[in-house]
């Protein structure tokens, strides 16, 4: 990679942002492409999320992607909110449009296009989602905006309404709530089509747990683990010896990646070089 004066800074602010797989994945999407442009990691702690803003619209930053703990707290910072950060609520990634900074959130579009590149319809299917974080809400309003009639389980079952009341109210649409617990699994995964997992239950170093026992699993069934360290959760092992089909964690991060990608430089993104490096990565023990 040759950096000149020239070359455009692209970027991730978080804490922690060490481990983010994201600098080498756009560095290598970058490079295939042939552009003139560097994405580094800075670590921004709580609480300076206007830093970033700052950076962008004064230091010549291009464009950044955004993440805990800054998703939401850089919304004042931000000149717009495209409808994808509105309906979330929270801002994965930094536009420079005409001088002006612009929020967008490619993680619900990114999950939108996981599905689609494992040919997964969930319109007016069941679609029960284990989690009620950052990454519930993003993939719930994907799957309010696909048609999918969704259940949301949380342990912490206020979490569940609290963000059930809130999508709801930006699509207009309604959301069942409950425990992640046997009850709630045995009414509702009979008749789920997709179960997608946002805790992050079975992450490592947790790697022998899973947020749902086997037994619940059939064969019309399809779970997306949004884990990707590992790549093959417990959850999605064993759901793929039930002879369900499963869609694991990295592709909704390269695809989140890509339409980020495709935002700030009005290409299509390399999204194979981009899924291969992330493999790559991940096979070297990213952790
Ligand atoms: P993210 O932005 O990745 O979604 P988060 O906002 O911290 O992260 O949300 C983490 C999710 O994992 C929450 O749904 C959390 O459940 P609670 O709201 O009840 O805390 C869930 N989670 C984390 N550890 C869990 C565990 N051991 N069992 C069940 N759920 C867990």
């Amino acid at each position: 990679m040759h950096i000149s004066g020239a070359t455009a800074v692209y970027g991730i602010v978080g804490d922690p942002v060490a481990h983010s797989l994201s600098p080498s994945m756009q560095n290598a999407a970058f490079e295939a492409v042939g552009l003139d442009c560097v994405y580094v990691p800075f670590l921004l702690t709580r609480g300076a999320a206007d830093v970033a803003a700052v950076a962008v619209r004064r230091m010549g930053l291009c464009g950044l992607n955004v993440t805990v703990p800054h998703k939401v707290d850089i919304i004042p910072f931000l000149d717009s909110l495209d409808p994808s950060a509105q309906r979330v609520g929270a801002v994965n990634t930094v536009v420079k449009e005409e001088g002006k900074l612009r929020g967008y959130n490619t993680d619900a579009p990114g999950f939108a296009r996981s599905l689609d590149s494992f040919g997964v319809d969930v319109k007016c299917k069941e679609v029960l989602v284990l989690g009620a974080g950052g990454a519930a809400r993003a993939v719930v309003s994907s799957l309010l905006e696909l048609g999918a009639r969704v259940v949301v389980l949380n342990r912490d079952v206020a979490r569940a309404q609290r963000l059930a009341r809130d999508v709801a109210a930006e699509m207009d649409c309604g959301i069942a709530c409950g425990t992640i617990s046997d009850s709630c699994l045995e009414e509702h995964m009979p008749g789920c089509a997709l179960l997608v997992n946002t805790t992050s239950v079975g992450m490592y170093p947790n790697c022998q747990e899973s947020p749902c026992p086997p037994r619940f699993f059939h064969r019309d069934l399809t779970v997306c683990d949004i884990v990707y360290n590992p790549i093959d959760t417990l959850l999605l092992s064993e759901a793929r010896k039930c002879g369900a089909r499963v869609i694991t964690g990295d592709e909704m991060l390269v695809q989140q990646g890509a339409l980020a990608f495709e935002l700030w430089m009005g290409i299509t993104a390399p999204v194979e070089i981009m899924r291969s490096k992330v493999r790559e990565e991940l096979g070297r023990g990213a952790q």
